[in-house]
């Protein structure tokens, strides 16, 4: 079971570079001016809901990086989402049977306004802007992406969240109708992830409805997910439909599948291997070369916190971060 995978990969470290793996397979618009009504946060950026179609007026966000982007095309086709499926190519072959709209998110728990709130309602709060973040997923390969955008610290303050909410609980869909994955007990579904209160409220800390400039590809996480550029990929929660404030610690999905492997925090560490491979370098996937050339021959080394850590490393003092891996 989910003991002999990895979050995206039943292909062993140990295996990449074999030739076997070479082989591996490789709207209409529909705008909403945000804006039409003045107070309305996302002022001038259009609320665009299909996948495909652009935002236009994003404004550019801090934490940006002037490193060569990945290319749209290997970040829509090279995806993790087991809901539809362990091979990479899966996501981006059957995620068109999800259903983004209409979509709710129930948010409850320790906060005092719980609700079911309408993921357009919740656009309508929130202003959007353009991040450029790597990322770093534990299979040791990484990409540059352009996500669109908006902290998470900004959506939080809506629900009014109490003294006790000292952790956040994030759960994706279930529906196997719609996603053929989860007629298979891969995973415990439903896929769920969590992070501590203030590493959710740190500004970095983005929810992403776009990539590129447009909506979310499905096979992205359409039409909202969690995106923690100093976390590995996997704590990058996708489709999320619910969030639950809690007092104590949530479980994860990759924790219970397999404690051993995959910690609640997973920082981007280069000094702490996972068990069955190194951390300390990663491959770039990114500009013009083939995915195929990236994932076999660029190998640079891994930063901590993936990079981020004058941003971040503050909220683990006092910890010891090989053993809260
Ligand atoms: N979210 C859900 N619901 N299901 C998944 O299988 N895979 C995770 C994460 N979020 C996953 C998920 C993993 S392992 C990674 S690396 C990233 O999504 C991949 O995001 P990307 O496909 O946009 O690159």
């Amino acid at each position: 079971m989910a003991h002999s995978v990895r979050p995206g990969s039943e292909i062993p470290e140990s295996q990449v570079t074999s030739p076997a793996v070479c082989a591996e397979r490789r709207r209409f618009l529909k705008f909403t001016a945000a804006a039409a009504a003045g107070g309305i946060a996302g002022v001038g950026v259009a609320r665009a809901t299909q996948a495909g179609t652009k935002f236009t007026g994003l404004k550019k966000g801090g934490f940006t990086t002037d490193e060569e982007l990945t290319s749209f095309e290997d970040a829509t086709s090279y995806n993790n989402f087991y809901e539809f499926g362990t091979d990479k190519s899966d996501p981006a072959e059957y995620a068109h049977t999800l259903k983004t709209r209409p979509w709710t998110i129930v948010v409850e728990g320790e906060i005092d306004k719980p609700g079911t709130y309408d993921i357009d309602e919740i656009l309508g709060w929130m202003s959007l802007e353009e991040r450029i973040y790597r990322f770093r997923c534990v299979e040791a390969w990484s990409m540059v992406i352009p996500w669109v955008g908006f902290s998470m610290s900004d959506l939080v303050k809506h629900f009014r969240p109490r003294a006790n909410a000292k952790y956040v609980e994030f759960e994706t869909l279930q529906d196997p109708e719609q996603m053929r994955g989860q007629r298979y007990p891969i995973l415990n579904w439903p896929y769920r992830e969590g992070l501590r209160m203030d590493e959710a409220m740190n500004p970095l800390t983005l929810l992403a409805v776009g990539i590129y400039g447009e909506v979310l590809p499905n096979q992205n996480g359409a039409p909202l997910r969690l995106v923690v550029p100093w976390k590995y990929g996997f704590k990058s929660i996708k489709s999320i439909v619910r969030i639950n404030f809690r007092e104590t610690q949530p479980p994860t999905t990759w924790n219970d599948s397999a404690p051993r492997e995959y910690g609640f925090y997973s920082n981007v560490n280069p000094d702490r291997p996972h068990p069955r491979w190194s951390q300390a370098k990663e491959r770039r996937i990114a500009g013009e070369r083939t995915l195929m050339e990236s994932l076999f021959t660029t190998r640079i080394p891994t930063l901590p916190f993936n990079g981020y850590g004058e941003h971040v490393a503050s909220l683990y003092t006092g910890m010891d971060l090989q053993k809260h891996y």
